[in-house]
């Protein structure tokens, strides 16, 4: 009897991207050990511009994290204790951190049902005198309709801060890229994005000459020249070998979204009729860079699927099981149970199926292959 090896799927795999590039790395790495210059030098201002250059706008201030990027634009915005940030309960924890740490009140609302994405309807019902931010989420990456919210913040002096942390490369309604439709936009290069570093990293976009100077002083320790504070900032800096390592990966980006987008299309394809519900591929000029393929599992037979598949080596992730209202630490906000019925649907019967640019098209037959058995079977 033969014994047939299936080999595992991972949501994500590293190692496959890592084999791809590893040489050029290797050298880069070794470059800028051998120079010691390892905080804020030329890779990370060449990373700067090429980054600005990329996403088409005139500033990129590299900084240590995408938590540390909306944690900047924040404050650099002008938000103070007390003021009101509106933003949704359906994203990662960091956006609504960042608020947080502004001692500002993150206002929550709920999704629209088809995109998973901030409703601009909700936005509106939120403003108050205290709104002073309103932080749109580009999920999973796909873009928020960016319009309606600069139309409700243009009259009041309201910043429209960007969480484009999972949209790298991804186009809004209007062409233009995520990061550079609003006042600052906010990036993380978390190791599996789809440009992702090799440690951490973020970075802010603006075409704001004075918040971009304030942003550069702001992660060096608020110092305007060395050892000169004119304000209180932060450790926030970018390192040399990370810097050198996102340049690398930036020149591939475009082919590497491009793989996703294919892979979604055939995942789509693949999925129709199986009772799952696929992402919407936006047919107009906005662009789903997918960091994740996220799928609805309706019926409550999310968690047996995800089952089924983890017994089949076929990573799998929820993101988020707890919408942010219903997470412990938010319990001071005063927010409950019901208080977002969309989000708190959408947070029992997502789940995302492995994507990255190295999925072959045969890894993603067998994925979709053994969801369509499940469903089958159901
Ligand atoms: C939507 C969103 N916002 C913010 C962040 C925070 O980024 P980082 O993990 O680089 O601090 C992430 C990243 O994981 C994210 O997905």
């Amino acid at each position: 009897m033969t014994t047939v090896v299936t080999q595992e799927i991972p949501l994500v795999d590293l190692k496959a991207q890592y084999a791809t590039i590893r040489d050029e790395v290797r050298a880069a790495i070794d470059e800028v050990l051998e120079s010691m210059q390892l905080t804020i030098g030329p890779n990370v201002r060449a990373f700067d511009q090429e980054f600005a250059s990329y996403i088409g706008t005139k500033h990129s201030i590299g900084v240590g994290s995408g938590t540390d990027a909306l944690q900047l634009a924040i404050r650099a915005c002008g938000v103070s204790p007390g003021d009101e940030v509106i933003t949704v309960s359906h994203t990662f924890f960091a956006t609504v951190e960042a608020i947080l740490y502004a001692s500002a009140r993150p206002i929550l609302v709920d999704v629209d049902e088809r995109s998973m994405l901030m409703d601009p309807a909700a936005v509106a019902n939120a403003i108050t005198a205290r709104t002073k931010a309103i932080i749109p989420v580009h999920l999973y990456g796909r873009t928020v309709d960016l319009k309606p919210l600069r139309q409700i913040a243009q009259d009041r002096n309201i910043a429209v801060i960007e969480d484009a942390a999972q949209a790298h490369g991804a186009l809004l309604d209007d062409g233009t890229k995520a990061g550079a439709g609003g006042r600052v936009g906010c990036f993380s290069f978390y190791c599996s994005k789809n440009l992702g570093a090799y440690g951490e990293a973020g970075s802010i976009t603006t075409n704001d000459d004075r918040l971009a100077d304030e942003l550069r002083a702001l992660r060096e320790h608020g110092q305007s020249t060395r050892y000169y504070h004119p304000v209180v900032g932060y450790n926030a800096r970018l390192d040399e070998i990370q810097a050198a390592i996102l340049r690398i990966k930036l020149r591939r980006l475009e082919r590497w979204n491009d793989r996703r987008r294919a892979l979604a299309r055939m995942y789509n394809e693949r999925l129709a009729g199986s009772g799952i519900v696929t992402p919407e591929i936006p047919a107009d000029a906005r662009r789903h860079v997918f960091y994740t393929y996220t799928v609805r599992v309706p019926g409550g037979r999310r968690d047996a699927l995800r089952k089924y598949l983890g017994d089949r080596g076929i990573g799998t992730q929820i993101h988020y099981p707890v919408p942010i209202h219903l997470q412990q630490s938010a319990e001071f906000l005063g927010y409950r149970q019901g208080d977002f019925p969309v989000t708190e649907r959408v947070a029992e019967e997502v789940l995302s199926l492995p994507m990255f640019a190295e999925l072959t098209d045969e890894q993603l037959e067998r994925v979709a292959g053994a969801v369509r058995d499940f469903m089958k079977a159901m």
